[in-house]
Protein backbone atom coordinates (compact mmCIF):
# COMPACT_ATOMS: atom_id res chain seq x y z
CA UNK A 1 0.00 0.00 0.00
CA UNK A 2 1.56 3.45 -0.92
CA UNK A 3 -0.43 6.42 -1.54
CA UNK A 4 -3.95 7.78 -0.66
CA UNK A 5 -6.65 6.52 -2.75
CA UNK A 6 -10.02 8.40 -3.21
CA UNK A 7 -12.59 6.81 -5.36
CA UNK A 8 -15.97 7.67 -6.27
CA UNK A 9 -18.18 4.84 -6.36
CA UNK A 10 -21.81 4.59 -8.53
CA UNK A 11 -24.70 2.10 -7.57
CA UNK A 12 -27.86 1.56 -10.05
CA UNK A 13 -28.16 -2.10 -10.51
CA UNK A 14 -31.79 -2.63 -8.94
CA UNK A 15 -33.74 0.27 -7.21
CA UNK A 16 -31.40 2.23 -5.17
CA UNK A 17 -29.56 5.35 -6.97
CA UNK A 18 -26.71 5.56 -5.52
CA UNK A 19 -23.08 7.74 -4.99
CA UNK A 20 -20.40 7.70 -2.76
CA UNK A 21 -16.66 9.05 -1.94
CA UNK A 22 -14.57 6.34 0.09
CA UNK A 23 -10.79 7.15 0.97
CA UNK A 24 -7.96 5.20 2.42
CA UNK A 25 -4.97 7.09 3.80
CA UNK A 26 -2.05 4.01 3.41
CA UNK A 27 -1.99 2.32 7.22
CA UNK A 28 -5.42 3.03 7.80
CA UNK A 29 -9.12 1.80 7.73
CA UNK A 30 -11.27 3.56 4.49
CA UNK A 31 -13.25 6.09 5.10
CA UNK A 32 -17.12 6.91 4.19
CA UNK A 33 -16.74 10.51 3.09
CA UNK A 34 -20.35 10.14 1.33
CA UNK A 35 -22.92 7.95 1.04
CA UNK A 36 -26.00 9.35 -1.13
CA UNK A 37 -28.50 7.36 -1.58
CA UNK A 38 -31.59 8.32 -3.82
CA UNK A 39 -34.79 5.30 -3.24
CA UNK A 40 -37.22 4.72 -5.82
CA UNK A 41 -39.90 2.46 -3.71
CA UNK A 42 -42.61 5.35 -4.31
CA UNK A 43 -42.15 4.93 -8.05
CA UNK A 44 -42.62 1.25 -8.12
CA UNK A 45 -45.08 0.76 -4.64
CA UNK A 46 -48.40 0.75 -7.41
CA UNK A 47 -46.66 -2.52 -9.24
CA UNK A 48 -46.03 -4.42 -6.26
CA UNK A 49 -42.28 -4.53 -7.09
CA UNK A 50 -39.33 -3.41 -9.44
CA UNK A 51 -40.40 -2.78 -12.71
CA UNK A 52 -36.62 -2.37 -14.85
CA UNK A 53 -38.16 0.08 -17.10
CA UNK A 54 -38.90 2.50 -14.31
CA UNK A 55 -36.34 1.89 -12.75
CA UNK A 56 -33.65 2.81 -15.26
CA UNK A 57 -35.37 5.47 -16.24
CA UNK A 58 -35.53 7.10 -12.70
CA UNK A 59 -31.14 6.17 -12.49
CA UNK A 60 -30.69 8.11 -15.77
CA UNK A 61 -32.40 11.29 -14.52
CA UNK A 62 -30.73 10.71 -10.75
CA UNK A 63 -27.11 9.52 -11.15
CA UNK A 64 -25.69 12.99 -12.16
CA UNK A 65 -27.70 14.55 -8.85
CA UNK A 66 -26.36 11.80 -7.07
CA UNK A 67 -23.10 12.20 -7.72
CA UNK A 68 -22.84 16.02 -7.06
CA UNK A 69 -24.63 15.94 -3.71
CA UNK A 70 -22.28 12.75 -2.98
CA UNK A 71 -19.16 15.04 -4.14
CA UNK A 72 -20.38 18.21 -1.83
CA UNK A 73 -20.89 16.36 1.05
CA UNK A 74 -17.67 14.73 1.20
CA UNK A 75 -16.34 18.58 0.32
CA UNK A 76 -14.78 17.82 -2.82
CA UNK A 77 -14.58 17.62 -6.28
CA UNK A 78 -13.52 15.17 -9.20
CA UNK A 79 -10.18 16.57 -9.20
CA UNK A 80 -9.71 14.68 -5.92
CA UNK A 81 -11.16 11.81 -7.40
CA UNK A 82 -7.98 9.21 -8.39
CA UNK A 83 -10.57 6.58 -10.22
CA UNK A 84 -14.59 6.17 -10.88
CA UNK A 85 -16.00 2.71 -10.29
CA UNK A 86 -19.10 1.58 -10.96
CA UNK A 87 -21.64 -1.73 -10.67
CA UNK A 88 -21.18 -2.95 -14.22
CA UNK A 89 -23.28 -6.08 -13.41
CA UNK A 90 -25.30 -8.16 -11.90
CA UNK A 91 -28.68 -6.67 -11.86
CA UNK A 92 -31.36 -4.81 -14.15
CA UNK A 93 -29.71 -4.04 -17.26
CA UNK A 94 -30.86 -0.64 -18.05
CA UNK A 95 -30.16 0.21 -14.64
CA UNK A 96 -26.78 -1.21 -14.77
CA UNK A 97 -26.19 0.44 -18.48
CA UNK A 98 -27.34 4.26 -16.44
CA UNK A 99 -24.67 3.71 -14.15
CA UNK A 100 -21.62 2.40 -16.91
CA UNK A 101 -22.58 5.28 -18.83
CA UNK A 102 -22.67 7.80 -16.29
CA UNK A 103 -19.47 6.58 -14.80
CA UNK A 104 -17.82 6.68 -18.39
CA UNK A 105 -19.13 10.21 -19.03
CA UNK A 106 -17.12 11.09 -16.19
CA UNK A 107 -14.27 8.76 -17.20
CA UNK A 108 -13.75 10.16 -20.62
CA UNK A 109 -13.99 13.75 -19.35
CA UNK A 110 -11.88 14.47 -16.39
CA UNK A 111 -9.42 11.12 -18.10
CA UNK A 112 -10.03 9.17 -14.59
CA UNK A 113 -9.42 5.86 -14.55
CA UNK A 114 -12.59 3.45 -15.07
CA UNK A 115 -13.02 0.80 -12.51
CA UNK A 116 -16.08 -1.61 -13.29
CA UNK A 117 -17.54 -3.47 -10.16
CA UNK A 118 -19.81 -6.78 -9.60
CA UNK A 119 -22.27 -5.75 -7.36
CA UNK A 120 -21.90 -8.95 -5.11
CA UNK A 121 -18.03 -8.50 -4.12
CA UNK A 122 -19.23 -5.49 -2.91
CA UNK A 123 -21.64 -6.77 -0.78
CA UNK A 124 -19.16 -9.21 0.21
CA UNK A 125 -15.91 -6.78 0.30
CA UNK A 126 -18.02 -4.63 2.64
CA UNK A 127 -16.91 -6.32 6.32
CA UNK A 128 -13.76 -5.11 5.26
CA UNK A 129 -14.38 -1.56 4.58
CA UNK A 130 -16.63 -1.57 7.92
CA UNK A 131 -14.37 -3.94 10.15
CA UNK A 132 -11.15 -4.00 8.13
CA UNK A 133 -11.65 -7.84 8.40
CA UNK A 134 -8.68 -9.73 6.62
CA UNK A 135 -9.42 -12.56 3.85
CA UNK A 136 -9.96 -15.27 3.79
CA UNK A 137 -13.62 -15.59 5.52
CA UNK A 138 -17.00 -16.79 4.88
CA UNK A 139 -19.96 -14.20 4.06
CA UNK A 140 -23.40 -15.09 3.92
CA UNK A 141 -24.87 -12.63 1.12
CA UNK A 142 -28.31 -12.11 1.62
CA UNK A 143 -30.70 -9.55 -0.54
CA UNK A 144 -33.83 -9.29 -2.26
CA UNK A 145 -32.15 -11.12 -5.43
CA UNK A 146 -29.38 -13.35 -4.16
CA UNK A 147 -28.52 -16.13 -1.30
CA UNK A 148 -25.06 -17.55 -1.42
CA UNK A 149 -22.25 -18.81 1.03
CA UNK A 150 -18.92 -17.85 -0.19
CA UNK A 151 -15.09 -18.33 0.87
CA UNK A 152 -13.57 -14.94 -0.02
CA UNK A 153 -10.40 -15.28 -0.63
CA UNK A 154 -9.40 -11.79 -2.28
CA UNK A 155 -10.93 -8.89 -4.15
CA UNK A 156 -11.73 -11.18 -6.90
CA UNK A 157 -11.45 -14.00 -5.80
CA UNK A 158 -14.51 -16.33 -4.41
CA UNK A 159 -15.79 -19.49 -3.79
CA UNK A 160 -19.54 -20.72 -3.39
CA UNK A 161 -20.38 -22.86 -1.07
CA UNK A 162 -23.79 -22.93 -1.81
CA UNK A 163 -27.27 -20.71 -2.35
CA UNK A 164 -30.66 -20.62 -2.46
CA UNK A 165 -32.34 -22.89 -5.60
CA UNK A 166 -35.11 -20.46 -6.29
CA UNK A 167 -36.43 -17.31 -4.40
CA UNK A 168 -33.96 -15.31 -2.42
CA UNK A 169 -34.99 -14.66 1.57
CA UNK A 170 -35.31 -11.01 0.66
CA UNK A 171 -37.69 -12.06 -2.35
CA UNK A 172 -39.70 -14.10 0.34
CA UNK A 173 -40.13 -11.23 2.55
CA UNK A 174 -41.28 -9.00 -0.11
CA UNK A 175 -43.91 -11.53 -1.13
CA UNK A 176 -45.07 -12.53 2.29
CA UNK A 177 -45.70 -8.37 3.08
CA UNK A 178 -47.33 -8.64 -0.40
CA UNK A 179 -49.43 -11.20 0.74
CA UNK A 180 -50.53 -9.39 3.87
CA UNK A 181 -51.06 -6.24 2.62
CA UNK A 182 -47.81 -5.00 4.48
CA UNK A 183 -46.09 -2.17 2.68
CA UNK A 184 -42.96 -2.36 0.51
CA UNK A 185 -40.09 -3.83 1.03
CA UNK A 186 -41.61 -6.30 2.98
CA UNK A 187 -38.46 -7.18 5.30
CA UNK A 188 -38.94 -4.25 7.55
CA UNK A 189 -42.84 -4.45 7.53
CA UNK A 190 -43.03 -8.29 7.73
CA UNK A 191 -40.15 -8.09 10.92
CA UNK A 192 -42.06 -4.95 12.40
CA UNK A 193 -45.25 -7.45 12.35
CA UNK A 194 -43.55 -10.78 13.34
CA UNK A 195 -41.85 -8.98 16.28
CA UNK A 196 -45.72 -8.72 17.93
CA UNK A 197 -46.60 -11.79 16.04
CA UNK A 198 -46.32 -15.71 17.90
CA UNK A 199 -44.04 -17.92 16.03
CA UNK A 200 -45.95 -20.94 16.93
CA UNK A 201 -49.15 -20.33 15.65
CA UNK A 202 -48.49 -21.34 12.26
CA UNK A 203 -45.90 -23.84 11.55
CA UNK A 204 -44.27 -23.35 8.67
CA UNK A 205 -41.28 -26.13 6.43
CA UNK A 206 -37.67 -26.11 6.84
CA UNK A 207 -36.78 -26.43 3.51
CA UNK A 208 -33.87 -28.39 2.22
CA UNK A 209 -32.74 -28.59 5.78
CA UNK A 210 -33.08 -32.84 5.05
CA UNK A 211 -30.10 -32.43 2.68
CA UNK A 212 -26.24 -32.26 4.23
CA UNK A 213 -25.19 -29.43 1.96
CA UNK A 214 -25.75 -25.86 2.18
CA UNK A 215 -28.14 -24.93 -1.02
CA UNK A 216 -31.15 -23.50 0.34
CA UNK A 217 -34.93 -22.52 -1.00
CA UNK A 218 -37.54 -20.11 -0.04
CA UNK A 219 -40.24 -20.25 -2.62
CA UNK A 220 -42.53 -23.06 -0.46
CA UNK A 221 -42.70 -20.54 2.57
CA UNK A 222 -45.32 -18.08 0.15
CA UNK A 223 -47.31 -21.13 -1.20
CA UNK A 224 -47.44 -22.40 2.78
CA UNK A 225 -48.38 -18.70 4.05
CA UNK A 226 -50.94 -18.02 0.94
CA UNK A 227 -52.93 -21.49 2.11
CA UNK A 228 -52.80 -20.36 5.67
CA UNK A 229 -54.04 -16.84 5.00
CA UNK A 230 -56.83 -18.67 2.95
CA UNK A 231 -57.61 -20.76 5.60
CA UNK A 232 -57.87 -18.26 7.97
CA UNK A 233 -59.62 -16.13 5.33
CA UNK A 234 -62.38 -18.44 4.63
CA UNK A 235 -62.85 -20.07 8.41
CA UNK A 236 -63.20 -16.25 9.98
CA UNK A 237 -64.18 -13.83 7.26
CA UNK A 238 -60.86 -12.05 6.82
CA UNK A 239 -57.37 -11.39 9.08
CA UNK A 240 -57.71 -9.43 12.13
CA UNK A 241 -53.94 -7.77 12.97
CA UNK A 242 -53.20 -10.37 15.29
CA UNK A 243 -53.23 -13.09 12.42
CA UNK A 244 -50.90 -11.45 10.32
CA UNK A 245 -48.35 -10.75 12.96
CA UNK A 246 -48.86 -14.32 13.74
CA UNK A 247 -47.90 -15.47 10.39
CA UNK A 248 -45.40 -12.99 10.19
CA UNK A 249 -44.07 -14.25 13.00
CA UNK A 250 -44.53 -17.62 11.78
CA UNK A 251 -42.33 -16.86 8.55
CA UNK A 252 -39.52 -15.33 9.73
CA UNK A 253 -39.06 -17.90 12.12
CA UNK A 254 -38.96 -20.38 9.41
CA UNK A 255 -36.52 -17.77 7.69
CA UNK A 256 -34.19 -17.58 10.66
CA UNK A 257 -34.02 -21.53 11.20
CA UNK A 258 -33.30 -22.32 7.58
CA UNK A 259 -30.25 -19.66 7.48
CA UNK A 260 -28.79 -20.69 10.94
CA UNK A 261 -28.86 -24.33 10.16
CA UNK A 262 -27.19 -23.86 6.52
CA UNK A 263 -25.04 -21.30 8.20
CA UNK A 264 -23.90 -24.11 10.37
CA UNK A 265 -23.08 -26.59 7.50
CA UNK A 266 -21.20 -23.65 5.42
CA UNK A 267 -19.13 -23.21 8.58
CA UNK A 268 -17.97 -26.43 9.35
CA UNK A 269 -16.99 -27.04 5.41
CA UNK A 270 -15.08 -23.73 5.83
CA UNK A 271 -13.32 -25.01 8.84
CA UNK A 272 -11.99 -28.02 7.00
CA UNK A 273 -10.04 -26.22 4.85
CA UNK A 274 -9.35 -23.07 7.18
CA UNK A 275 -9.04 -24.28 10.94
CA UNK A 276 -7.77 -20.80 12.23
CA UNK A 277 -10.31 -18.67 14.47
CA UNK A 278 -13.04 -18.50 11.72
CA UNK A 279 -14.77 -15.59 10.98
CA UNK A 280 -18.18 -15.17 9.54
CA UNK A 281 -19.24 -12.04 7.38
CA UNK A 282 -22.92 -11.27 6.50
CA UNK A 283 -24.38 -8.58 4.28
CA UNK A 284 -27.07 -8.00 1.96
CA UNK A 285 -30.41 -6.15 2.84
CA UNK A 286 -31.50 -9.81 4.80
CA UNK A 287 -28.29 -8.94 7.07
CA UNK A 288 -30.85 -5.68 8.74
CA UNK A 289 -33.23 -8.33 10.06
CA UNK A 290 -32.33 -8.01 13.82
CA UNK A 291 -33.70 -11.48 14.70
CA UNK A 292 -31.32 -13.37 11.58
CA UNK A 293 -28.17 -11.27 12.61
CA UNK A 294 -28.96 -12.50 16.38
CA UNK A 295 -29.59 -16.33 15.10
CA UNK A 296 -26.33 -16.08 13.36
CA UNK A 297 -24.30 -14.67 16.24
CA UNK A 298 -25.15 -17.32 18.45
CA UNK A 299 -24.49 -20.26 15.47
CA UNK A 300 -20.75 -17.80 15.64
CA UNK A 301 -20.38 -18.00 19.20
CA UNK A 302 -21.04 -21.86 19.67
CA UNK A 303 -18.75 -23.04 16.78
CA UNK A 304 -15.93 -20.37 18.11
CA UNK A 305 -15.95 -18.29 15.24
CA UNK A 306 -16.19 -13.93 14.89
CA UNK A 307 -19.38 -12.77 13.43
CA UNK A 308 -19.39 -9.36 11.91
CA UNK A 309 -22.41 -7.30 9.83
CA UNK A 310 -21.80 -4.53 8.61
CA UNK A 311 -24.13 -1.41 9.60
CA UNK A 312 -27.95 -1.03 8.62
CA UNK A 313 -27.10 1.81 6.35
CA UNK A 314 -23.95 -0.48 4.23
CA UNK A 315 -26.23 -4.03 4.09
CA UNK A 316 -28.49 -2.62 1.97
CA UNK A 317 -27.58 -1.51 -1.27
CA UNK A 318 -25.13 1.86 -1.46
CA UNK A 319 -22.20 3.19 -3.77
CA UNK A 320 -20.17 3.24 -0.52
CA UNK A 321 -19.21 -0.82 -1.16
CA UNK A 322 -18.83 0.33 -4.78
CA UNK A 323 -16.14 2.88 -4.26
CA UNK A 324 -14.57 0.35 -1.91
CA UNK A 325 -14.44 -2.49 -3.91
CA UNK A 326 -13.44 -0.41 -6.88
CA UNK A 327 -10.52 0.79 -4.20
CA UNK A 328 -9.37 -2.96 -4.08
CA UNK A 329 -9.40 -3.43 -7.51
CA UNK A 330 -7.61 -0.35 -8.22
CA UNK A 331 -5.13 -1.25 -5.44
CA UNK A 332 -4.46 -4.54 -7.17
CA UNK A 333 -3.83 -2.91 -10.83
CA UNK A 334 -7.07 -3.45 -12.33
CA UNK A 335 -8.42 -0.57 -14.63
CA UNK A 336 -10.97 -0.78 -17.31
CA UNK A 337 -11.62 0.62 -20.17
CA UNK A 338 -14.13 2.48 -21.82
CA UNK A 339 -15.30 -0.73 -23.62
CA UNK A 340 -16.69 -1.50 -19.90
CA UNK A 341 -19.85 -3.56 -20.56
CA UNK A 342 -22.71 -4.15 -18.50
CA UNK A 343 -23.99 -7.35 -17.27
CA UNK A 344 -26.46 -8.59 -16.15
CA UNK A 345 -25.45 -12.05 -15.25
CA UNK A 346 -22.19 -11.86 -13.24
CA UNK A 347 -21.58 -14.93 -11.37
CA UNK A 348 -18.28 -14.50 -8.11
CA UNK A 349 -17.60 -17.47 -8.29
CA UNK A 350 -16.98 -18.37 -12.31
CA UNK A 351 -16.15 -22.04 -11.68
CA UNK A 352 -19.57 -23.15 -9.69
CA UNK A 353 -22.53 -23.77 -11.65
CA UNK A 354 -25.46 -21.13 -11.74
CA UNK A 355 -27.98 -22.56 -9.36
CA UNK A 356 -30.97 -20.46 -10.52
CA UNK A 357 -32.74 -18.10 -12.83
CA UNK A 358 -34.50 -14.85 -13.17
CA UNK A 359 -36.38 -13.18 -10.86
CA UNK A 360 -38.60 -9.78 -9.47
CA UNK A 361 -35.25 -8.32 -9.16
CA UNK A 362 -33.67 -9.29 -12.57
CA UNK A 363 -31.11 -11.70 -13.74
CA UNK A 364 -29.43 -13.61 -10.89
CA UNK A 365 -26.04 -15.06 -10.09
O1 LIG B 1 -29.30 -5.66 -0.75
P1 LIG B 1 -30.60 -5.01 -1.04
O2 LIG B 1 -30.76 -3.55 -0.67
O3 LIG B 1 -30.96 -5.10 -2.58
C1 LIG B 1 -30.69 -6.23 -3.34
O4 LIG B 1 -31.57 -7.10 -3.37
O5 LIG B 1 -29.56 -6.29 -3.92
O6 LIG B 1 -31.74 -5.87 -0.35
C2 LIG B 1 -33.10 -5.51 -0.41
C3 LIG B 1 -33.91 -6.61 0.25
C4 LIG B 1 -35.43 -6.44 0.09
O7 LIG B 1 -35.98 -7.64 -0.40
C5 LIG B 1 -35.87 -6.13 1.51
O8 LIG B 1 -37.20 -6.58 1.79
C6 LIG B 1 -34.85 -6.86 2.33
O9 LIG B 1 -33.63 -6.65 1.65
N1 LIG B 1 -34.77 -6.34 3.70
C7 LIG B 1 -35.07 -7.07 4.80
C8 LIG B 1 -34.98 -6.18 5.90
N2 LIG B 1 -34.60 -4.95 5.43
C9 LIG B 1 -34.48 -5.06 4.08
N3 LIG B 1 -35.43 -8.36 4.92
C10 LIG B 1 -35.69 -8.81 6.16
N4 LIG B 1 -35.64 -8.03 7.27
C11 LIG B 1 -35.29 -6.72 7.20
N5 LIG B 1 -35.24 -5.97 8.30
ZN1 LIG C 1 -27.61 -5.68 -3.36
Amino acid sequence: MTDSLTILGLESSCDDTAAAVVRQIPGARAEVLSNVVFGQTELHSAYGGVVPEIAARAHAEKLDLCVIQALQEAGLTLKDMDAIAVTAGPGLIGGVMSGVMCAKGIAAATGLPLIGVNHLAGHALTPRLTDDISFPYLMLLVSGGHCQYLIARGPEDFTRLGGTIDDAPGEAFDKTARLLGLLQPGGPSVQAEAEMGDPKRFRFPRPLLDRPDCNLSFSGLKTALMRMRDQIVAEKGGLTRQDRADLCAGFQAAVVDTLAEKTRRALAIYMEGNPATPTVAVAGGVAANTAIRAALQKVCAEAGATFTAPPLRLCTDNAAMIAYAGLERYRSGARDGLDLTARPRWPLDKTSPALIGSGKKGAKA
